[in-house]
């Protein structure tokens, strides 16, 4: 279906986010970008982008960055393994953080919905629900939440008695609840003014944690959580982790 009928149709784009330097996987980043590492059999950078096909989403955006920036288009170039037409593609110069790569898709979001994915987050299920609901939605945001055992390593969510979210801290020293804002996230177009309102954070980056809070404030942010296993491969031990979830999968599948 053309791009055009898509969207009058209400599917959304797509935005996957995997520019960084990834300094916390040295010396693996060095020669290489961390969404491009090795996850069991396929570069990580594919299961986000399967994950965005298996929820129907056809049109998507890659923010990269860094040094390596053209092996994505070498690896993945129109996306026909995905069943994709093409791929969009944009640099993030720098490291401004996940909002600032966020940024960067306002032109090819053209005030529409999207789905927003990091780069390096992998799960074991699927998003349709999510989004179709996030569809539905008149306005604002959605995010996807997961209980963990480490949420000092994440954005944490508090919630009041009726179980609706009160704020989200992002990595708190004491988290008050170990559930915690997944890598996977819905705005409407509010998002791009948002992120222009922002300030950098103490490690320096505009965070998307500062975004979900500003839809909070205006009363338009809502959640699922996310059912199946959840992972990031930010470090070594979740990078592990990731292969280990996938692997276990793949083998189940047999
Ligand atoms: C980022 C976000 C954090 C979120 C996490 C999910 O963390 O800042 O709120 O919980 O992704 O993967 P970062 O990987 O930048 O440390």
């Amino acid at each position: 279906m053309p791009v055009k009928a898509e969207r009058e149709k209400g599917n959304m784009k797509g935005v996957i986010l995997a520019g960084g330097l990834g300094k916390r996987l040295n010396l693996l980043t060095k020669i290489t970008n961390k969404h491009l590492l090795p996850i069991f059999s396929l570069p990580m950078i594919y299961y986000p982008i399967q994950t965005l096909v298996d929820a129907g989403i056809r049109d998507i955006l890659i923010v990269t960055g860094g040094n390596h920036a053209g092996e994505f288009l070498r690896l993945l170039g129109n996306g026909h393994q995905f069943g994709l037409k093409h791929i969009n593609y944009t640099y993030q110069e720098g490291e401004g953080g996940i909002a600032q790569a966020l940024g960067l898709a306002e032109h090819f979001a053209d005030n529409g919905k999207i789905v927003v994915i990091l780069g390096d987050n992998i799960i074991e299920k699927d998003i349709k629900k999510a989004v179709e609901d996030f569809r539905k939605q008149p306005n604002g945001a959605k995010i996807l939440i997961k209980e963990v055992s480490d949420p000092e390593r994440f954005g944490v969510v508090e919630f009041d008695k009726a179980k609706r979210i009160k704020r989200i801290v992002e990595k708190p020293k004491k988290p008050k609840t170990n559930y915690i804002v997944t890598g996977i996230y819905m705005y409407d177009s509010q998002v791009f003014d948002i992120i222009k309102t922002l300030k950098p954070s103490k490690r320096g980056e505009l965070e998307i944690t500062d975004v979900n809070n500003a839809y909070l404030e205006r009363g338009e942010l809502t959640y699922s959580i996310l059912k199946g296993w959840w992972t990031d491969c930010g470090m070594f031990d979740s990078l592990l982790r990731a292969s280990n979830l996938v692997a276990k999968k793949a083998a189940g599948k047999k």
